[in-house]
């Protein structure tokens, strides 16, 4: 398989120790796989919510927990994986080709993506059967 869980991985992000609040910055290219192209977060997000349950055929991401914490399920047709983010200097990044799940939003949690390229709805897997099938004709 050209793209499993294993090639996603946590992605330690440059922080900035400071008394006044501490910072951290994020840049294309490096520590991040990709050229940002869109950015998009998750808020408000109600107890109990799942969100997520597709997966992109192209897309690179970069999920970080921007405030609170939540799970990404990570499913690439063959093994699964639970990852619990919770920091904001740690980035999770997902390949194209895995299907993803979130959930366990604590409260006033803040879920930051960032994208490989901007929305396309014709670059989704939102069937999990279809993308079954694409995964292992790849
Ligand atoms: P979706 O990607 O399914 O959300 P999630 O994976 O976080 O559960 O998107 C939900 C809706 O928002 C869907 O109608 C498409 C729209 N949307 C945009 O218009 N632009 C975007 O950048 C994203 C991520 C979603």
């Amino acid at each position: 398989m050209p793209y499993s869980i294993d090639t996603c991985r946590m992605i330690d992000l440059p922080k900035i120790h400071d008394p006044r609040g501490n910072l951290t910055f994020i840049e294309s290219g490096n520590p991040i796989p990709f050229d940002i192209q869109r950015v998009y977060y998750l808020y408000d997000v109600p107890g109990g919510a799942e969100r997520g349950g597709h997966a992109h055929k192209d897309l690179h991401q970069l999920i970080i927990a921007m405030s609170g914490s939540f799970d990404v399920v990570l499913d690439d047709g063959k093994d699964k994986q639970r990852i619990h983010l919770n920091r904001s200097y740690n980035g999770l990044y997902i390949c194209p080709m895995i299907w993803r799940e979130l959930d366990n939003f604590s409260s006033g949690s803040v879920c930051m993506v960032l994208a490989s390229n901007k929305y396309d709805e014709a670059d989704y897997y939102r069937d999990y059967a279809e993308f079954m099938r694409a995964r292992w004709q790849a």
